[in-house]
């Protein structure tokens, strides 16, 4: 992020090809300023809207929205006291975490197990210190010349004594993964049969902003914590996080919210709640923004497969989300020498170490990966990618001469 922001700051031309941004979609942009308009135009909500507080577990209308939305797409059969808001997923996580890691009153610590990693990295120092993850290993399978996918190691997930809850980004930052039904089912028992909930990160998951390429069932129940966001469908700077739970997490979300913002911002669901009740934030998620980021990872792929020809190159499958995790495998320098390298020639990326919360064993795996953020303009990621390419075959070239 300091990375990013000096890049930003600085008068050199950066590709940022590193942070999580939501790619601008023109169609989408101009929904949001229409809805924008609509709001200015109607002076009393508008004056509501930016003048009120909320309660604290958020807009009411946009609660009652959001569950409206869900039980007629899924069936769900939830009410809005299944529903809270938050000032972004980020915060929902930090709340969520800590509400179930860290030491109880019994002072017995506890622990939030990744079933999957690589993981985002956003929760890696939510333990303000401490680590508060366990997680495993994954299995993975090869598939083409330059494709790889990891799947959750059944056979070696553990759930500990101390584990309180399990969770898994669905689909995965930084990788792309989408776990598969099969996985969250499986994952949904094991957590179930100890009264364990699951935590799943839908940020870029259905119903939207619903950035998946393969068949994903969504899936909720008491037992599943589902945490959604705006901020990639495009509204990253409106800060609006959505969980959906048992009443009884809600009532705890709602009592953080009001210990640490008195009541979650009230933007956010004033520009979206009529595009939540009229369902058009599903037909942009399906008609423009799923398609926009399913087209760019395929092109990214193919300035990757032409650039690298020829080298030992991987990329994990993309089911979904906004990047492309590559894999170099045995690449004589780490991911972060490389990432070093691309700084120096105005690329960012992210080196991949930096994904694996919670693991402590060593694995060169994890030294060997970077992600790539395939959101920006084509020409930015096309220059970047050449570079990175550029670098990746140096570092090869090296080690054979
Ligand atoms: C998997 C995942 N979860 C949560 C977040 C946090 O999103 P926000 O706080 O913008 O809702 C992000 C942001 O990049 C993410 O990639």
């Amino acid at each position: 992020m300091e990375d990013a922001g000096e890049a930003l700051a600085g008068n050199g031309e950066v590709l940022l090809l590193g942070g999580g941004n939501p790619a601008r979609i023109p169609e989408v942009q101009r929904a949001f300023r229409e809805a924008m308009g609509s709001l200015l135009d109607d002076a009393p909500r508008f004056d509501r809207i930016v003048g009120d507080y909320d309660g604290p577990q958020g807009n009411a209308e946009f609660l009652s929205a959001i569950a409206g939305l869900l039980n007629s797409q899924f069936n769900w059969g939830i009410s809005e006291n299944n529903v809270a808001l938050t000032n972004g997923s980020q915060t929902s996580f930090f709340v969520l975490f800590n509400m179930f890691a860290g030491t109880n009153r019994d002072g017995r610590e506890q622990r939030i197990l990744l079933p999957l990693i690589p993981e985002y990295i956003g929760y890696t120092e939510m333990g303000l210190g401490k680590c508060i993850f366990d997680t495993c290993k994954p299995s993975i399978t090869l598939s083409g010349d330059h494709q790889f996918k990891y799947h959750v190691d059944f056979e070696h997930l553990q759930i500990h004594s101390h584990t309180s809850a399990l969770c898994v980004s669905r689909p995965t930052n930084p990788t792309g993964n989408v776990l598969t039904d099969a996985e969250i089912e499986q994952l949904y028992v094991l957590a179930t049969e100890r009264g364990l909930p699951l935590i799943i990160d839908g940020a870029y998951g259905t119903p939207f902003p619903n950035i998946i390429f393969t068949d994903a069932t969504p899936f909720w129940d008491s037992n599943i914590i589902l945490c959604l966001s705006l901020s990639k469908l495009g509204l990253a700077g409106v800060r609006t996080g959505i969980v959906i739970a048992h009443e009884d997490i809600i009532q705890s979300i709602k009592s953080a919210n009001a210990i640490l913002n008195l009541t979650p911002g009230s933007f956010g669901p004033g520009l979206t709640t009529d595009m939540v009740r009229d369902g058009s934030i599903l037909e942009i998620s399906n008609q423009f923004i799923r398609p926009f980021y399913q087209s760019r990872a395929e092109i990214a792929i193919n300035w990757l497969e032409s650039e690298l020809a020829g080298y030992p190159f991987r990329v994990h499958t993309p089911e979904g989300a906004i990047f492309l995790w590559l894999w170099f495998k045995d690449l004589p320098i780490t991911s972060e020498a490389l990432y070093q390298r691309l700084k120096a020639r105005d690329v960012l990326v992210i080196p991949g170490e930096h994904f694996f919360p919670g693991l402590t064993e060593p694995w060169k795996h994890r030294h060997e990966c970077i992600r790539v953020s395939y959101a920006q303009d084509q020409q930015t990621v096309e220059r970047g990618i050449a570079i990175i390419a550029e670098e990746v075959r140096a570092a090869y070239d090296d080690e054979a001469s």
